[in-house]
């Protein structure tokens, strides 16, 4: 509803110039802390889950995490950490994707994702769209569906919806703000 998206909006706070000169960061941390708004963000991504009937919940370090965990809980789903490379201890897929300068790699523990999961992919912002392309390339390399992506924010001057479609294949990309 627009009362909800007034309040998400109204506690995520613009930093200019981090953490480089001419970016303007959101920053989550003032809707964190308000636990009406982190109900009502919950709730909405928890909604989003059954909607598009998700069996399972990622979340992509570390503020996807932050999202994520009480999402799958709330949506009586299982969650599954996709975390930066080296910090899961049992066998993993990686995953390699272009960052503005240089690469970085993501994992997932292999044992995690079944051919029966539909999986929905959870992050805070959607900027660029190469973090959630690895995620799904990820998850689909693990044998499972992707039941979508959803965030709490969509930044829409940076293209990341148009660079997602081949890699979202129909699934449904669900952003709670478009900025
Ligand atoms: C940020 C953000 C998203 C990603 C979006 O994560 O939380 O995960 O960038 O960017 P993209 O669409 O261009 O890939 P980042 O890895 O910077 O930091 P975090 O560990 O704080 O989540
Ligand atoms: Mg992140």
């Amino acid at each position: 509803t627009g009362g909800a998206q007034e309040l998400l909006l109204s506690r995520i706070r613009d930093v200019p110039d981090y953490p480089q000169p001419g970016v303007v960061f959101k920053d989550i941390t003032p809707l964190l802390a308000d636990p009406e708004a982190f109900s009502v963000l919950t709730e909405a991504l928890a909604e989003v889950c059954v909607r598009h009937g998700a069996t399972k919940v990622v979340g992509l370090e570390a503020r996807g995490f932050i999202l994520g965990a009480p999402v799958a809980v709330r949506a009586g789903l299982g969650f599954i950490p996709i975390r930066k490379a080296g910090k899961l201890p049992g066998a993993t897929l990686s995953q390699a994707y272009a960052l503005e300068y240089g690469t970085a790699e993501i994992e997932v523990h292999a044992e995690d994702l079944t051919p029966d999961d539909r999986v929905m992919v959870i992050d805070d912002v959607l900027a660029t769209g190469g973090t959630a392309a690895a995620a799904m390339e990820l998850i689909r390399r693990g044998g499972a569906d992707v039941a979508g992506l959803a965030v709490l924010m969509e930044l829409g001057f940076l293209g990341g919806r148009a660079r997602l479609e081949p890699t979202l294949a129909g699934a449904p990309l669900e952003a709670l703000l478009a900025l």
